[in-house]
C-alpha cells in the first residue's frame, strides 16, 4: 500500500483504542492525523510511529468536548481535511454515577464529545468522500448502546445515539461508496474505566485487548458492516436486548453498574 496518498484521522489517539488504531493504521500504510488533548503523548506517539513505519503523522492537540471543536479542527486542517479517507471517531468518555448527582458541566462535555463532535466531524468529512465516491468511517459506540444503563444513563444513551446514527448512515451512504461502521466494544483494557471510576466493578473485569478491538473494527468496515460487537461474550448483550423487555435489561445493568 502506498504511504503517500492514504490518510486516516483518529480522534482520541493519545491512549487506549485510539492509540492502537494509530499503530495498526500506520503499519497498514496510512498517514495519520491524530487528535486528543494530551499534546505530549500525541507527539511522543507520532515520533515513535514515524520512526518505526515511516508514515507521515500530524498532531492536533484539541479539546473536542468544546462546542464547535470539530469545525475549528476542520478550519485548521484546511485543504488537509480533503485527504482523509478513513475517519475514526473514537474519542469519548463515560461518567458513572446517579444522574442527578453528576456535575452538569461534565454531562454536557460528555454529550458534546460522544455525540456532537462525532456527528460534526462526520458531516465535515463527507463532502470530499462523496466527491471521491469512497471513504470509511468508524464510530466507536459500546455494548452499552443496546440497553438503558442506570448509573451510566447519559453515557449509554450517547452510545445508543452513535449506534443508531452509524447504522442509518451505513444504509444512506452505501450507494455513494462510503462505508460506515459502529463498533461496540465491551470492557476493554484502556484508561476508560479508571477515568469513569468503574475499574473496581466485577462487571468490567473480563477485558478485551485494544488490539483485538481494532483488528475487528478494520475488518468490519472493509466488509461494509453497519455494526460490530467485539468479544464473544459481549455478543450476548444485543441478543438479550432483542429477547428481553428493556426494563429487565435496565435492571440487570443497574446491578452490574451499581454506584
Ligand atoms: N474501554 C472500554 O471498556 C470501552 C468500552 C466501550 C466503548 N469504549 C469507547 O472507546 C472509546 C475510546 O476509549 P478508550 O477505552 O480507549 O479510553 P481511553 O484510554 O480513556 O481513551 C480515550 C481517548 O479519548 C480522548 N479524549 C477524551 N476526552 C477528550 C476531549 N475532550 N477531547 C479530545 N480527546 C479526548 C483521550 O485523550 P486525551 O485525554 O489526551 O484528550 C484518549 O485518547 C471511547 O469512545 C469509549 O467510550 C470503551
Amino acid at each position: 500500500m502506498s504511504t503517500k496518498q492514504h490518510y486516516a484521522l483518529v480522534t482520541g489517539a493519545s491512549s487506549g483504542i485510539g492509540l492502537e488504531f494509530a499503530w495498526q493504521l500506520a503499519r497498514g500504510g496510512y498517514n495519520l492525523i491524530l487528535v486528543a488533548r494530551n499534546e505530549a503523548a500525541l507527539n511522543e506517539l507520532a515520533a515513535q510511529i514515524h520512526s518505526e513505519t515511516g508514515v507521515n503523522v500530524e498532531v492536533y492537540a484539541r479539546d473536542l468536548a468544546k462546542p464547535n471543536a470539530a469545525q475549528a479542527l476542520a478550519t485548521d486542517l484546511g485543504a488537509g481535511l480533503r485527504r482523509v479517507e478513513l475517519l475514526v471517531n473514537n474519542a469519548g468518555f463515560g461518567l458513572h454515577g446517579r444522574f442527578h448527582e453528576l456535575p452538569m458541566e461534565g454531562i454536557a462535555q460528555m454529550m458534546q464529545l460522544n455525540m456532537n463532535t462525532l456527528t460534526e466531524l462526520t458531516y465535515l468529512c463527507l463532502p470530499h468522500m462523496m466527491q471521491a465516491m469512497r471513504g470509511e468511517i468508524i464510530n466507536i459506540a459500546s455494548v452499552a448502546s443496546f440497553q438503558p444503563c442506570p448509573n451510566f444513563a447519559v453515557y449509554a444513551a450517547s452510545k445508543a445515539y452513535v449506534l443508531s446514527f452509524s447504522e442509518a448512515l451505513n444504509i444512506e451512504l452505501a450507494d455513494a461508496g462510503i462505508k460506515v461502521t459502529a463498533v461496540c466494544p465491551g470492557s476493554t483494557d484502556t484508561n476508560f474505566h479508571n477515568i469513569a471510576g468503574t475499574s473496581h466493578l466485577r462487571a468490567v473485569q473480563l477485558m478485551d485487548s485494544p488490539k483485538k478491538v481494532v483488528q475487528l473494527s478494520l475488518k468490519a468496515v472493509r466488509a461494509g458492516r453497519a455494526s460490530i460487537v467485539t468479544g464473544l461474550s459481549n455478543k450476548a448483550i444485543p441478543l438479550a436486548s432483542r429477547l428481553l423487555p428493556r426494563y429487565l435489561m435496565g435492571k440487570t445493568a443497574q446491578l452490574l453498574f451499581k454506584k
